[in-house]
């Protein structure tokens, strides 16, 4: 399987210069704080005018300067020392490392299932690591998906219930109920997708690893989300069934133009991505 690169680079731009119509004030000072008509109109303007700058430098995710240290006893062992990355919207990045170097770290933390001791992390051009613990929920929630090295499939659910879950949580009971057809009719499509419709009653001890993760790609996937995490996604699978799982990613990106951020330690699976960024001992390496 050969993949172009989006870029040839693997340079940083440097830090991203955040949405400006964003950081924009909400009101000008003459209006003490209420928006007017003629502000309303002026904010449309500008940011009409920011759209082909934003379109050139199409930044959905980027860090700057993560630090992490988890601490054992009294001592703090650093694991990530001043991280600063970006993915632009639509790729397929790939951070590697060798086992211990951070890249699981990393990916929490970007992904908001842990946050950093300093630093931070944008995403769409909102800081995402600084807010609310349930605004964090709702975000990996709505627009995140994940997979996960052991698939962290629910074991009393079967593959079809798993794929679901994302939408319970999502809407609710009542929520659920109100567009279960819909809902049932969209995981179905996903475990077709990823080739295990004919297993949508098993439960996870009655299915291979390969088929897990199946199911873990379409849990992912369930509510279209805008940026997909994967934590090794191959790391327990035979080769068959990790090239299967890579051919899923690859064709997920190149179709949907859903953005992917992969961590391995396998340069095979890295090179599947389009850009590659290395950890060594929690710093990106150079060159
Ligand atoms: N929750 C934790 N508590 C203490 N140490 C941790 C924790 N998670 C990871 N570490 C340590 O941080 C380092 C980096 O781990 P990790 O990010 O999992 O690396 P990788 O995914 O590259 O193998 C390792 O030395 C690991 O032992
Ligand atoms: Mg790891």
């Amino acid at each position: 399987m050969s993949r172009q690169p989006l870029q040839s680079t693997s340079a940083s731009p440097g830090w991203i210069t955040p949405r400006r119509a964003a950081d924009a004030p909400l009101a000008s000072p003459r209006s003490n704080g209420v928006l007017t008509l003629a502000d309303h109109a002026a904010r449309s303007r500008q940011e009409l005018e920011l759209t082909p700058v934003l379109e050139e430098v199409s930044i959905q995710l980027a860090c700057r300067e993560l630090f992490k240290s988890y601490r054992k006893g009294n001592i703090g062992i650093p694991v990530l020392q001043g991280i600063s990355l970006f993915v632009e919207r639509g790729e397929f990045l790939a951070i590697v490392g060798q086992s211990g170097s951070g890249k699981s770290t990393l990916m929490h933390l970007l992904a908001t299932l842990d946050q950093p001791d300093a630093g931070e992390i944008r995403f769409d051009h909102h800081r995402i690591d600084n807010i609310p613990s349930a605004a964090r929920d709702m975000l990996r929630n709505r627009h995140f998906g994940m997979v996960f090295q052991f698939y962290h499939l629910l074991p009393e659910m079967t593959a079809l219930e798993n794929v679901l879950a994302p939408a319970m949580i999502a809407g609710g009971v009542l929520g659920y109920l109100r567009n279960r057809a819909a809902y049932r009719r969209r995981a179905y499509e996903l475990l077709e997708m990823v080739g295990i419709g004919h297993r949508a009653k098993h439960k996870p001890r009655e299915l291979s690893g390969g088929e897990m993760q199946r199911a873990a790609v379409a849990r992912a996937l369930m509510l279209k989300p805008k940026l997909l995490f994967a934590d090794e996604p191959t790391g327990n699978l035979d080769r068959a069934s990790g090239e299967s799982i890579m051919r899923m990613l690859a064709e997920l990106n190149d179709r949907e133009k859903l953005t992917i951020v992969m961590v391995t330690h396998d340069p095979w699976i890295a090179g599947q991505a389009d850009r590659t960024v290395k950890l060594v001992e929690g710093r990106i390496a150079q060159g």
